[in-house]
């Protein structure tokens, strides 16, 4: 277990915002963490929790009075496997994309839609991360989880993270709760590639491969393009990635939209609800490439929100509410922030 006191935040989270936390600890087992809970409990030590993975979802707003966790759960290990199918533990503090590439390598697929998202395996338990088609969800088996007050380990099926678009339990009644320590996750011997998403049939079109051809390396590095020619890069522009969600709006609300922009892109939830992208919305409030004050939207896709240099937490939640009310005032749709304020 590593401790540090009035430690910046500066490396730990993607917007590049200068916070400092009070208290920062990094375990390497389920066992560190829990002896770190009963050291808490014994000294009737009741301040604040905060527990971060890459820091690729997070605001800071101020600096955090209390302890900020961080898992060091690197281990990986085989429990099931048959001809079909492999089912693989993994360590919540393993870099999301370093998973997802050794799995590449050894021929367990799925997960090649995923490829490159910034964080860690706990994280994308915890924020069911998706793009191009497929979420973190439908390749999770199981969760397991210390609750951070008694140190109790407990497994969560995939039926009881109640996952949904970007939701799941451990970000409503269970939020701050549990710190996920291991994730279970199934994957196929048998790659079948996943090309639903528009986007990424033209990407592949375009670049001459046929459909019934590419295998998962190469579907890999096509997702990672496509992502790069979208997405700014962390390291040299502060930024969370998508900063809001897409809303999924009543059916209605939509056909009231589309009789004005006819070419709204969307796509369907169920008979009653169709989900908006909220970068259109924000791009046709004028907001691509703008900025306020140091805080920015990306030029190439509008729903990321960028650290132009420099950026407060504050100069980044500005240019939030600013682009809410404008996409409520010419849409009267509410766009909701993915990125969680700490
Ligand atoms: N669009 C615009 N203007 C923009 C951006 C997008 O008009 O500035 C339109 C595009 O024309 C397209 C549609 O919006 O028709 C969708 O755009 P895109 O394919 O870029 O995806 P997205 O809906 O904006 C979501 C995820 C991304 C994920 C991509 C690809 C959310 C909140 N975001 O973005 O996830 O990579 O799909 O699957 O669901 C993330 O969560 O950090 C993230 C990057």
């Amino acid at each position: 277990m590593k401790t540090q006191e009035n430690c910046s935040l500066l490396e730990h989270n993607t917007f590049g915002i200068a916070a400092r936390a009070r208290h920062f600890v990094e375990y390497d087992s389920v066992e560190e963490l829990q002896d770190f809970i009963r050291q808490r409990n014994l000294r009737g030590d009741s301040s604040p929790l905060l527990h971060i993975g890459g820091g690729s979802n997070l605001l800071f707003l101020k600096d955090f009075d209390g302890t900020v966790l961080h898992s060091r759960i690197l281990d990986l290990h085989i429990t099931e496997d048959n001809d079909e199918e492999v089912s693989v533990r993994v360590g919540a503090g393993m870099v999301w994309d370093d998973w997802v590439e050794l799995a590449v390598r050894k021929g367990w697929f799925g997960l090649e839609n995923l490829s490159i998202i910034p964080g860690e395996v706990g994280a994308s338990a915890v924020q069911n991360i998706g793009a191009y088609g497929a979420e973190a969800k439908d390749f999770i088996l199981l969760v397991e989880a210390v609750d951070l007050r008694s140190g109790e380990v407990r497994r969560f099926s995939n039926a009881e993270c109640q996952y949904a678009y970007r939701h799941s339990i451990f970000k409503t009644e269970l939020r701050g709760r549990y710190a996920v320590t291991h994730v279970h996750f199934r994957l196929s011997h048998k790659f079948q590639p996943n090309l639903g998403y528009g986007a990424l049939r033209q990407a592949l079109a375009k670049s001459g491969m046929e459909e019934a051809q590419v295998d998962a390396v190469q579907l890999r590095k096509l997702i990672i393009d496509l992502r790069n020619s979208k997405l700014p890069d962390p390291k040299v522009v502060g930024n969370a990635g998508s900063f809001f969600t897409n809303p999924i709006v009543q059916r209605a609300d939509y056909e009231r939209i589309a009789a004005q922009w006819p070419d709204v892109p969307h796509y369907e939830v169920d008979a009653d609800h169709v989900k908006i992208p909220a970068g259109w919305l924000i791009e046709q409030c004028g907001w691509k490439g703008k900025a306020l004050g140091r805080a920015g939207v990306y030029e190439k896709q509008a729903l990321v929100l960028v650290n132009l240099g420099g950026a407060t937490g504050s100069d980044i939640e500005q240019l939030c509410r600013t682009i809410q009310s404008d996409v409520q005032q010419r849409f009267a749709i509410n766009i909701i922030p993915e990125v969680n304020f700490i």
